[in-house]
């Protein structure tokens, strides 16, 4: 009985293929100030691997994912390139290195600029989330691909939150002005997923200092979602995430039986 002559557009481009081409952005070009001395955080090894192989690994792990942008160290490319060279990846994923810049923001920007035509969807990952499950990864895509224009992985929390002014002097008392409501509030991972025009046009416009690319999103007025992410996506931090992340390898390797 219908005679509506066309379907109604789509708003997300990404959303009319399910076969469109998945790019995924990995921002590796911070120094890990927060870790402490050393190699660039990306470069520094879990399980005697670089950081940043396991997060390019993670990625790759997808079947969606074709290609890997990652973006390295300013002045670190050339070395980066070569320790990929040296570490095995699948048949079906090819590999970009491109410098990246002063802040993640930056990076990001630099990396999506390098990213070629024919890819449709976009994900970004931090170097520093190694662990990344790949069924975390999948279920990112799955819900840009169902449609959403822009997806994070999120974790209730399991601290309870309080807003405070600043201490009058570093490190004095903080006054608490509120308690936000913990069960409202979700702890932010990535991979974060995107359709790529969605994403390019926010990176694009959206100026001022941002920490989450859906946070970029957000301030065009576009709807972001969450879907639920993984224990095993945390940051790597602090020197106490090093002793994490090497448990839940180790955990790993006894799973698999080696
Ligand atoms: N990043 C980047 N370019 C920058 C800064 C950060 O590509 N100029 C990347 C990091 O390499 C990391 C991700 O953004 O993979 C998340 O940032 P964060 O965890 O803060 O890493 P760092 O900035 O390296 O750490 P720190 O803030 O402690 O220096
Ligand atoms: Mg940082």
């Amino acid at each position: 009985m219908s005679d509506d002559p066309l379907p109604t557009p789509s708003p997300n481009p990404a959303s009319d293929r399910t076969t469109a081409r998945t790019a995924a952005v990995i921002p590796a070009a911070g120094r890990g100030v927060r870790l402490g001395p050393g190699a660039p955080k990306a470069l520094r090894t879990l399980g005697g691997t670089p950081m940043l192989v396991h997060a390019v690994r993670a990625m790759a792990d997808s079947r969606a994912v074709s290609l890997v942008v990652v973006v390295a160290p300013p002045d670190g490319a050339a070395e980066v390139k070569s320790l990929l060279d040296t570490h095995a990846l699948p048949e079906r994923t090819d590999v970009l290195v491109v410098p990246g810049g002063e802040s993640r923001q930056e990076s990001v920007k630099l990396g999506l600029d390098a990213l070629p035509p024919g890819y449709d969807i976009v994900l970004v990952h931090d170097a520093a989330r190694p662990l990344v499950p790949v069924d975390t990864v999948d279920a990112v895509i799955e819900a840009v691909r169902d449609g959403a224009p822009a997806v994070v992985p999120v974790l209730p929390l399991s601290d309870t939150v309080k807003q405070v002014e600043p201490a009058a002097a570093p490190g004095g008392p903080e006054p608490v002005v509120a308690t936000p409501d913990r069960s409202l509030l979700r702890a932010v991972q990535t991979p974060q997923g995107f359709d790529r025009a969605t994403l390019e046009h926010a990176h694009a416009t959206v100026t001022g200092n941002v920490t989450d690319d859906a946070g970029m999103v957000e301030q065009l007025g576009t709807t972001v979602v969450a879907v639920p992410g993984h224990e095993e996506a945390f940051k790597v931090t602090r020197p106490l995430d090093l002793v994490l992340a090497e448990a839940v390898l180790a955990r790993r390797r006894l799973n698999d039986g080696f």
